[in-house]
């Protein structure tokens, strides 16, 4: 279903946690654990894992974290870091079937991950059938754009997301308390192959089950 992510994904893994730097930073992460209200001790799920980047924080914090990702490499990255530590279970997975059970987290995060994802109102509704009653999802992503070069040189595959959407797909899955807006910086990426620059807001998006 996704496999050209999952080849770019691969591909890119062992520089990605550079590239992560370019485009943005880790108040975005930093955003999406305070707008959660992490516990330590609580379960949550990295959704789109990749090499680790919100996964680092929420175990800093002292959760339990199940990390996601339909790409290997990625996953093996992340493994490296943080391999020993007690809190972390990895499993390769896809958006709309995660390897989860039903009602089982407390909170599921998604950082720049749904724009790669085929149906991200799929993938949401998956996200509300892991969490427990009460639990909560914060997908932090890009807000709608028109930087088409980010399709070819970075296998975006939406251009980013109209915030009336999400709120939409949020409720459909049935979330409450839904909550979206924006996080406090632009992800920028500058074209390979043109002059193009993108400078795009992030949105955070919250609800609870
Ligand atoms: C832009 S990276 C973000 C990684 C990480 N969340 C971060 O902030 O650094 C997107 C990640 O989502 C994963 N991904 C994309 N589509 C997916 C899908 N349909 N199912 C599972 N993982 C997917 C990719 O393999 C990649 O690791």
């Amino acid at each position: 279903m996704s496999n050209d992510n999952k080849a770019y994904f691969d591909r890119v893994a062992s520089d990605w946690d550079e590239m992560r730097k370019s485009f943005y930073s880790t108040s975005v992460r930093n955003k999406a654990l305070r707008i959660a209200q992490v516990h330590p001790g609580c379960l949550a799920s990295d959704l789109g894992a990749g090499t680790g980047f919100v996964t680092e924080s929420l175990l800093d914090c002292g959760l339990h974290v199940i990390a996601i990702d339909e790409s290997h490499a990625m996953l093996n990255q992340l493994v490296r870091k943080f391999d020993g530590n007690d809190l972390l279970k990895v499993r390769v997975g896809e958006a709309e079937s995660l390897p989860i059970a039903n009602n089982s987290l407390d909170y599921a995060f998604a950082n720049m991950y749904m724009h790669h994802v085929e149906r991200p109102w799929r993938g949401i509704q998956e996200a509300f059938r892991t969490l427990k009653s009460g639990g909560v999802l914060v997908i932090t992503d890009l807000d709608e754009h028109n930087y088409d070069f980010l399709r070819q040189e970075h296998n975006d595959r939406w251009l980013g997301f109209n915030r009336d959407s999400i709120r939409r797909w949020y409720f459909e899955a049935g979330f409450k308390d839904v909550e979206l807006d924006c996080v406090g910086e632009s992800c920028t990426s500058q074209s390979q192959g043109s002059c193009d620059f993108a400078d795009i807001g992030i949105f955070y998006a919250y609800g609870r089950k």
